[in-house]
């Protein structure tokens, strides 16, 4: 049994799937474990740590895919990509693991499935308890809005906590979270531990009790939407609202908004186009020097003006769009997410050999493409 460690190549692309510690774990389970050369140096990693634990160093990307069974990835491969990248260079039957994309781009898993590639994509990893260690999504979102804040300090003006000096006292900041799953969450966190006023707004009610109980203020829509049941699939996802909630909450947000200082934005249903939540007007009545970090720039933005992977700046209101969050802190995410799929690739082995159990539902459910099928997309 071999799995390759590829070296990523997207352009923002700093992490690495597996590291040192997990190529020892890999090793002591059964595994042979290469790895491309230079693949963790923008995680911080050396081919020598990689070495030292027990992995080969292959230097050419289609000798190392060429005989391994499973290939981890940060990103996806398809028939564009460079390097590890591009599916050509891949072998019928090999198992990739990694963030397929699944749901955004269903063409390129088509190709997989076109090209004999078993995949499997970790956004697909089912939120259930028996998963929490291998849910990928989560481990890099939990960064996502630990660093979106502090991007959004960085770039802003003025001091987070109240500071009372000889020469005058300085307001606490205001930070707003829209969107309070894992990534906001955390932001709501982070942006408590730096002494801001925090507030944060979820569609499902049920995120109300966790974020008071980090100490920010649940800011609600008075709408007979706003109903646990009805608001919250069984997956603990949001449903789509109603047209009169919508309406009801970018009022609320109309009157919220202008007051803030730093706005994070995380608010998404998985496979949708990011909903608009904050429009044209509502940036323009914010005042100038305030700062709003769009996560969901990706699917399209949560924010009108959003542009991916730039910094807007509207009337003296910087909008922060970037999509690699994560990887701006390369070696913890390299470090979770490589733990992610070590436990996710336990499940595959059976008596020292991949085998499948289609009754798993977390392989079941992450399976994107298998004997040249097409699943779950
Ligand atoms: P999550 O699913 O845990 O949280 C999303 C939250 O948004 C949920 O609590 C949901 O109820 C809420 N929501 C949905 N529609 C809403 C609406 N109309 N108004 C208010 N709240 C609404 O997702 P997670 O893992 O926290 O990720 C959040 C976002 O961050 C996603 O868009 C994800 O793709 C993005 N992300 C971005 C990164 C970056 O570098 N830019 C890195 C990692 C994640």
């Amino acid at each position: 049994m071999r799995v390759a460690i590829i070296k990523e190549v997207e352009k923002y692309e700093k992490r690495v799937s597996a590291s040192p510690e997990t190529v020892k774990k890999l090793i002591s389970i059964g595994f042979s474990v290469d790895v491309e050369e230079g693949a963790g140096e923008n995680s911080f990693f050396s081919d020598q740590d990689y070495i030292n634990a027990g992995a080969n160093i292959v230097k050419d990307v289609k000798t190392l895919v060429s005989s391994a069974d499973i290939v981890f990835k940060v990103n996806t491969v398809h028939k564009d990509g460079k390097g590890g990248d591009n599916l050509k260079i891949y072998n019928k039957g090999t198992k990739i693991i990694g963030f397929l994309k699944p749901l955004q781009n269903p063409a390129q898993i088509k190709d997989l499935a076109d090209n004999n590639i078993d995949a499997f994509s970790v956004e697909l990893i089912p939120r259930i308890s028996r998963a929490q260690s291998m849910d990928a999504l989560s481990s890099q979102s939990n960064l996502a809005g630990y660093k979106a804040v502090i991007d959004a300090v960085s770039e802003f003006s003025k001091a987070i906590p109240m500071m009372m000096t000889a020469a005058g006292t300085v307001a606490p900041a205001k930070i707003l979270i829209l969107g309070a799953g894992v990534a906001g969450l955390q932001a709501i966190a982070t942006a408590r531990r730096l002494g801001a006023i925090v507030s944060a707004f979820d569609v499902r009610s049920a995120a109300k009790e966790q974020v008071e109980s980090l100490g920010a203020k649940f800011i609600e829509v008075n709408s007979d939407d706003t109903n646990e049941s009805d608001n919250e699939t069984e997956s603990g996802y949001a449903r789509e609202m109603s047209e009169d909630y919508k309406a009801k909450q970018q009022n609320l947000l109309q009157q919220t908004i202008k007051s803030q200082d730093i706005v994070i934005t995380t608010a998404l249903i998985p496979g949708k186009e990011a909903p608009e939540l904050i429009t044209n007007s509502m940036v323009k009545e914010m005042k100038a020097g305030s700062i709003i970090v769009d996560l969901a720039a990706e699917a399209g933005g949560n924010c009108k003006l959003t542009k991916l992977n730039e910094i807007v700046v509207e009337n003296g209101i910087k909008i922060i769009g970037y999509s690699d969050f994560p990887s701006k802190l390369s070696q913890d995410a390299s470090n979770l997410y490589a733990k992610n799929l070590l436990n996710f690739v336990k499940l595959m082995i059976k008596n020292n050999k991949i085998e499948i159990d289609w009754n798993d539902e977390i392989l079941e459910k992450s399976c994107v493409s298998f004997d040249g099928k097409v699943r779950n997309i």
